[in-house]
């Protein structure tokens, strides 16, 4: 499932906390509370911003409880100043958060930003005072793959909770004022498997990133999430099987700025076409419909006048026509990748100045398409093709930047070497 997700900002954020990109300073890590490393890395938090963090790394110890955190025993070196701090023990046996689980590390001065990654452990039950020391530092939650069924209450101490990760739970208590208080926060994700209608409670959210993973219910009858401040809510919905989207898509007392759907194979597109028109729709700046199984890019896509990113994957979309796109003249990002497209219109991008990355990969395309000579990419990215000098009028303009970084069919030949050695 996950390489039908887009790249997209939650896979980067656990794939990120679970394999740091970069480590220096205290690289390798000086062994911590025992059983830990405490490194210092640079690491994507919050949204695709990488910054340096403090990390202390009990992920993977086979641990059936949280460490002692005793700040005595941080290495000399490692009190942070203004730095965000992490304690990351995800994929271990933990099945409860103590009291004070967090020892004094809460006391560390001048924290940024406190993270706490629990996710992938058998936790079901969390101490109301597991937090002590949190009340007024911005925190990161990931609570992801664990065994609750509510949003523990030991949240309720926690004043600035900037993400909040429960999926992978099974959540059947929501309670409004928890909502309310956890709200207003960056990202928020969560499963509603045990949900067969709309829980009113989450009405009361305001999150600017919120990712719905699974949910039993049909429709999102009396659904009323908000963004935060006039921001439009990003919305992504995957796993679920829902039907009908038009109190989400149809209903313009709410703004939604972005929204990506994957893996809802029951979908009834429909109403994205009647709705098209309206407020919701024609303010949306990112798109995803993945698997829906299209065989052609519905007609409603190239009404959307603001639309920046657009995926249209895992779809059978066997061909690009000449209106599919156009009018779209913000659009930047367009992903067709893992379909069936033969044939791309030769002015199937005319109108799409501003597009600077197409995916094409996963199709079956044999031949760099005509339309995209005269865009001004920056990247374009497809699978091996057919290289014979015949081919090579059209790539005499590609920009060789990319030729570099594409294969041809029959050898192991870069594009560009194979056109360079072309009369
Ligand atoms: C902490 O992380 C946040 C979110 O990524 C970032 O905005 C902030 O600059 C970081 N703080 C420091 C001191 O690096
Ligand atoms: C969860 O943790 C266990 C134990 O470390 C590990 O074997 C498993 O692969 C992890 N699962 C995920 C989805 O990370
Ligand atoms: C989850 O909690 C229930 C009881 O609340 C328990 O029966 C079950 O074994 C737990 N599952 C895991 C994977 O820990
Ligand atoms: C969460 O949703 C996914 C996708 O529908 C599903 O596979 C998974 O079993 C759900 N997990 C729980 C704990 O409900
Ligand atoms: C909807 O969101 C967009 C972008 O996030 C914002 O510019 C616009 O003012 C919002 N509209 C309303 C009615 O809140
Ligand atoms: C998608 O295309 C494949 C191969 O032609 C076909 O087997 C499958 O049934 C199609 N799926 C749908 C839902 O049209
Ligand atoms: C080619 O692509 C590179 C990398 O994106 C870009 O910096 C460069 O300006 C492009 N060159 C032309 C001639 O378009």
């Amino acid at each position: 499932m996950s390489d039908k997700s887009r790249v997209f900002v939650w896979t980067m954020l656990l794939s990120s906390l679970c394999h740091p990109i970069q480590a220096f300073l205290l690289s390798g890590g000086d062994v911590c509370f025992g059983i830990c490393n405490c490194v210092e890395e640079m690491q994507r938090i919050i949204f695709l911003d990488e910054t340096e963090v403090k990390l202390v790394r009990c992920e993977e110890r086979d641990l059936r409880s949280i460490p002692n955190f005793a700040i005595q025993n941080l290495p000399t070196g490692f009190y942070p100043g203004g730095k965000n701090f992490t304690v990351d023990l995800h994929s271990n046996y933990i099945q409860t958060v103590p009291d004070k689980a967090f020892g004094d590390l809460p006391k560390l001065s001048n924290v940024d930003l406190f993270g706490i990654i629990l996710y992938n452990n058998s936790i079901s039950s969390v101490s109301d005072s597991a937090f002590l020391g949190l009340e007024n530092t911005r925190v990161v939650l990931n609570f992801g793959l664990n065994n609750l069924t509510t949003i523990p209450r030991a949240l309720r101490i926690l004043r600035q909770i900037e993400l909040l990760s429960i999926e992978e739970n099974p959540i059947m208590t929501l309670e409004a004022s928890m909502i309310e208080h956890i709200s207003p926060l960056l990202q928020f994700s969560l499963n509603l498997t045990l949900y067969n209608s709309w829980p009113v409670e989450l009405n009361n959210l305001h999150v600017q990133y919120f990712w719905l993973y699974g949910y039993s219910g049909n429709s999102f009858q009396n659904f009323d999430v908000h963004g935060i401040g006039q921001r439009g809510i990003e919305l992504e919905i995957a796993g679920t099987d829902i039907v009908d989207l038009s109190d989400v898509i149809c209903n313009n007392q709410i703004n939604v700025s972005k929204l990506w759907l994957w893996d809802n194979y029951k979908v009834d597109i429909r109403h994205f076409e009647r709705c098209s028109q309206g407020a919701v729709m024609q303010n949306i700046l990112e798109l995803e419909l993945t698997s829906f199984f299209f065989g052609r890019i519905p007609n409603f896509v190239h009404t959307l006048n603001k639309l920046e990113f657009f995926r249209c994957a895992f779809s059978n979309i066997t061909e690009i026509n000449a209106n599919d796109f156009r009018g779209l003249t913000e659009l930047k990002v367009l992903y067709l990748d893992n379909n069936r497209i033969t044939t791309i219109h030769p002015h199937a991008f005319d109108t799409n100045t501003k597009l600077r990355n197409l995916y094409l990969y996963h199709n079956m395309l044999t031949h760099i398409p005509d339309s995209v000579v005269n865009l001004n990419l920056e990247s374009l990215d497809m699978d091996t093709i057919v290289c014979t000098c015949s081919n090579w009028q059209n790539l005499k303009q590609i920009n060789s930047t990319f030729a570099d970084s594409m294969y041809c069919m029959d050898n192991t030949n870069s594009v560009k070497n194979a056109r360079d050695a072309c009369p």
